[in-house]
């Protein structure tokens, strides 16, 4: 977590830095802070604030900070509390060093106290701060050398930025398991944890690999391996605009990206779909399409919302694929003893494609030579870069913490990708040929579910006060159930579990009484029956039940307590239509109970530490 920026060159305006922070707020919000520095004083100036960016910015309105290097930081407490001693960027004893850092020194205790020993003085509870001291206790002159002694100490995860005033025509930067890019301007390179921070100012960036050091003048960018061996980096260019990543209007990004979906939907089937042959193709696929054939398992990693995409892609495959598998959570997986054979496919969803779990099970897997594939929307992103093959998402960036418009494309292009591979197997030409006229039209069922936005905003009116929620689910809508509960919970802070509406009766039917409402997900599908049974157990319980069915089951009026309805598709694509009024559910009532629904309490969008 935590967001960095850094800039070197022409320009001595500090907004730019504080620009990019915006956007960059989503990966930590408790603080923010700055350094710059200041050629006339041959010094550097450095300021902080708790809370969001925008009291930095405040702070900044009474001094007239301004020159170059200088780096921005967002913070999201990892080691000590939200303070604003704690908050980067951290400095040595001269206040020669300024660093910016994301992610987790794992061994700073040891090297806290041999530096106090040495007799470094030090002001924050963070790791960050033994770097800054470590810098010092090595620099020469050259602040390069020194920085490559201080990796020499360090343990853990790190994307740094590192200014010295001492050696002050430098921006150095490192990156080490943890997201970091270079934008190439003219006479001057930006640094940010993701490229939506830099996109105002350049579209052209080069993506360091861990490892790699980067050290930064306005002229020339000279970047070098673990091995001190100069590296050359292509430079990419970013395919999308500053405007994609703003809001467009809407009250909150969250609202944007839900009310997106039509189009991020179409996005993801774009090129993807043949429906004369009833078959998928992915360009990211071709180099595995034939090893594909041949694969006996598969099995899918990820965390959060795209955990519970891969647990309903589970569902697609096993049906149409014929094929075993198996979904996890990334943070189990990697420290399970995951069995890795030949004849498994390993398949990593990721949004942002940094989340430090999934890469980490990701890598394990391929220590133990496994195949490994990607859905990522980041494009470029450590995931994308280090599986074997993949499938972008082609969502455009999601800035909202609770993920929306990235899960419904993560399922349509599971949905895909059941259709490549049942086609490699039995699935027939026929079910081949439904499933591609069902997923063209699901954008259209999509908008027509969005515009009942206004009903979907008066049932959320009507439970605001709710302080506990059930949801339930089952089948295909049984992870949809999971991520109706973790919606709610994030955005609205109320207390929601997801359950199999078969377990109901293994323990939380006790919870259901007159103030413990239930979201039952009931489409008329292979499990319609049982979820009626379910619904009735709880009303004879006087518990209020909202019931999701399709249009046209006007009797289930009769049971619930209020009804949404969703057009009609095939079972296997219904979770797509039915998890879009839960998403606008959680936006409205944590938009009734006045919380910032894009950015909740304790949450970061990209979770870049464990
Ligand atoms: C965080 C976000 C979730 C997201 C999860 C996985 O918890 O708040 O919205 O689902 O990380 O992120 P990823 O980028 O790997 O999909």
């Amino acid at each position: 977590m935590c967001g960095i920026v850094g800039y070197i060159g022409k320009q001595k305006d500090i907004r730019i830095g504080l620009e990019a922070l915006r956007r960059l707020e989503y990966r930590g919000y408790d603080s923010a802070g700055m350094a710059v520095y200041n050629a006339d004083a041959k010094t550097i100036h450095s300021l902080k604030a708790v809370g969001r960016v925008v009291n930095l910015e405040q702070r900044l309105k009474e001094v007239s900070f301004e020159g170059s290097p200088f780096l921005f930081y967002t913070r999201w407490a990892t080691h000590g509390g939200v303070t604003e001693e704690n908050c980067h960027p951290h400095s040595d004893c001269k206040n020669s060093v300024w660093v910016v850092h994301n992610g987790i020194i794992e061994n700073y205790r040891e090297l806290k106290e041999k530096l106090q020993q040495e007799g470094h003085a030090f002001h924050s509870e963070t790791d960050t701060e033994v770097i800054p001291h470590l810098i010092e206790r090595f620099f020469e002159g050259n602040l390069e050398e020194a920085v490559r002694k201080m990796l020499g100490l360090i343990r853990g995860s790190f994307a740094l930025g590192i200014i010295s005033k001492d050696d002050p025509e430098k921006l150095v930067v490192v990156r080490n398991s943890a997201p970091l890019l270079i934008g190439v301007g003219e006479n001057e390179y930006l640094v940010a944890s993701d490229p939506s921070a830099i996109v105002s100012q350049t579209k052209k960036v080069m993506y360091l690999e861990d490892g790699e050091m980067a050290s930064l003048t306005p002229e020339r960018c000279l970047i070098e391996d673990i091995n001190h061996h100069a590296v050359r980096k292509a430079i990419h260019e970013i395919d999308w605009s500053v405007e994609d990543a703003q809001k467009g209007g809407y009250s909150h990004f969250m609202l944007k990206e839900i009310m997106e979906q039509p189009e991020s939907i179409t996005n993801a089937l774009r090129g993807r779909v043949l429906p004369d042959t009833g078959e998928a193709r992915f360009g990211g696929l071709s180099v595995v399409r034939e090893r594909l054939r041949s694969i006996k398992r598969i099995s899918i990693t990820a965390c959060g919302t795209a955990y519970y995409a891969g647990l309903v892609g589970r569902y697609m495959l096993e049906e149409y694929t014929g094929l075993p598998c198996e979904a996890d959570v990334a943070s189990e997986f990697r420290y399970r003893r995951p069995i890795v054979k030949d004849d498994t496919a390993f398949l990593f969803i990721s949004q942002s494609g940094e989340t430090a779990d999934t890469l980490a099970a990701l890598r394990e897997v391929k220590k133990k030579g496994g195949l490994t594939l990607g859905i990522i929307n980041v494009t470029g992103s450590s995931v994308a870069r280090e599986t074997d093959a993949g499938i972008y998402n082609h969502a455009g960036p999601e800035i909202g913490v609770a993920s929306t418009k990235a899960f419904t494309s993560q399922l349509t292009i599971l949905a895909l990708l059941t259709l490549l591979l049942g086609r490699q197997r039995e699935m027939s030409l026929a079910d081949g040929q439904v499933v591609t006229r069902e997923l063209q039209r699901i954008p259209d069922l999509v908008k027509q579910i969005l515009e009942q936005r206004e009903k979907i905003k008066e049932i959320a009116e009507k439970y605001k006060h709710a302080e506990n929620f059930l949801f339930i689910g089952r089948k295909y809508n049984y992870p949809v159930a999971l991520e109706g509960a973790l919606k709610l919970k994030e955005i609205s802070y109320i207390h929601a579990e997801g359950y199999g509406a078969g377990e109901m009766k293994h323990g939380p039917i006790a919870l259901i009484d007159e103030q413990f409402p239930t979201i039952a997900l009931c489409p008329q599908d292979s499990v319609y029956e049982k979820m009626v049974s379910n619904i009735q157990e709880i009303k004879a319980r006087k518990g209020p039940v909202i019931a999701i069915t399709n249009e046209g089951n006007g009797g289930m009026k009769e049971i619930a307590d209020d009804v949404i309805f969703v057009p009609r598709t095939i079972e296997m694509l219904n979770p797509i239509l039915m998890v879009i009024p839960l998403q606008l559910f959680a936006y409205f009532i944590g938009v009734a109970r006045g919380y910032d629904v894009d950015k909740p309490r304790n949450l970061a969008k990209s979770v870049t530490v464990e």
